[in-house]
């Protein structure tokens, strides 16, 4: 979260619908992986980059365990937790998220909350309740997307998706620097245990489990700089829009 630019209260595909042929909706890059594997850094330059909208999905799933921590339901109270995702009151501004108008964008990036937003991720209905609200950060003149399920679930027409990897002790080095600029402590050792934990957890659940999409393109960041992979991609949606496959700006 926190970076690029974002928009909340976009109406999905809003379009004037015309007789024949509306217009094409805007143009999604899908950037999917595992935690840590750098996709929220790459996701929001890459936005930057081409002047397009940014949706970092997990930040929902972290609202939602959020709100669910403050109004103490617990994480196998499934319909009660899709209620608290379809009325979540949240803002996004520049690099900050607003939860019922409280900044807690701090709170939201701590490793609880990803850790109980992992757990809350696996119920089918809160999902399906988070489905229209990712949805409607499409607007033009485009939206990158990151997540686990942009690809697959979330944006499947997207014309770029990108899956980015890296080693479990590369990624561990990452949020154990990310943490430690942050001035919070971690143990490397707890970090990597974390990590596999919740990849584990999020690969084998039923609803929208991580996978590559079967049209995404796999990218290992674990020896390349970050400015690298914005490359990458960049370089992989301007291919797409050179070939008239890279969707409407
Ligand atoms: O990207 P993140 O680490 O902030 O996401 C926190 C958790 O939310 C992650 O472990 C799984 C879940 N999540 C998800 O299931 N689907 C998404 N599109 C994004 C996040």
């Amino acid at each position: 979260m926190g970076r690029g630019t974002r928009a909340e209260s976009a109406t999905a595909n809003a379009s004037p619908a015309g007789p024949s042929s509306p217009p094409p909706a805007p143009p999604v890059i899908a950037i999917d992986g595992p935690s840590a594997s750098g996709k929220g850094t790459v996701a929001s330059r890459v936005a930057a980059a081409l002047g397009f909208h940014y949706l970092e999905s997990g930040a929902l799933y972290r609202l939602v365990a959020l709100a669910s921590l403050r109004e103490h339901v617990r994480p196998e109270e499934e319909e009660r937790l899709a209620g608290l995702a379809a009325g979540l009151r949240a803002e996004f501004s520049g690099d900050r998220v607003l939860l019922d108008g409280e900044d807690v964008s701090d709170a939201l990036r701590s490793e609880h909350c990803g850790n109980l937003a992992s757990a809350i991720a696996r119920l089918a209905a809160v999902r399906a309740a988070l489905l229209g609200r990712q949805r409607a950060f499409r607007r033009p003149p485009g939206l990158v997307a990151d997540g686990r399920d942009m690809g697959t679930v979330v944006f499947p027409d997207a014309c770029l998706k990108v899956f980015l990897t890296a080693s479990v002790p590369v990624r561990a080095e990452r949020r154990y620097k990310q943490l430690k600029d942050k001035g919070i402590r971690a143990s490397l050792a707890a970090l990597s245990r974390d990590l596999e934990e919740r990849d584990a957890r999020d690969t084998a659940r039923s609803a929208a489990p991580l996978r590559p999409a079967p049209d995404a393109i796999l990218l290992d960041s674990s020896d390349l700089t970050i400015e690298e992979v914005v490359q990458r991609v960049l370089g992989l949606y301007r291919q797409r829009v050179a070939e008239g496959t890279g969707g409407a700006v």
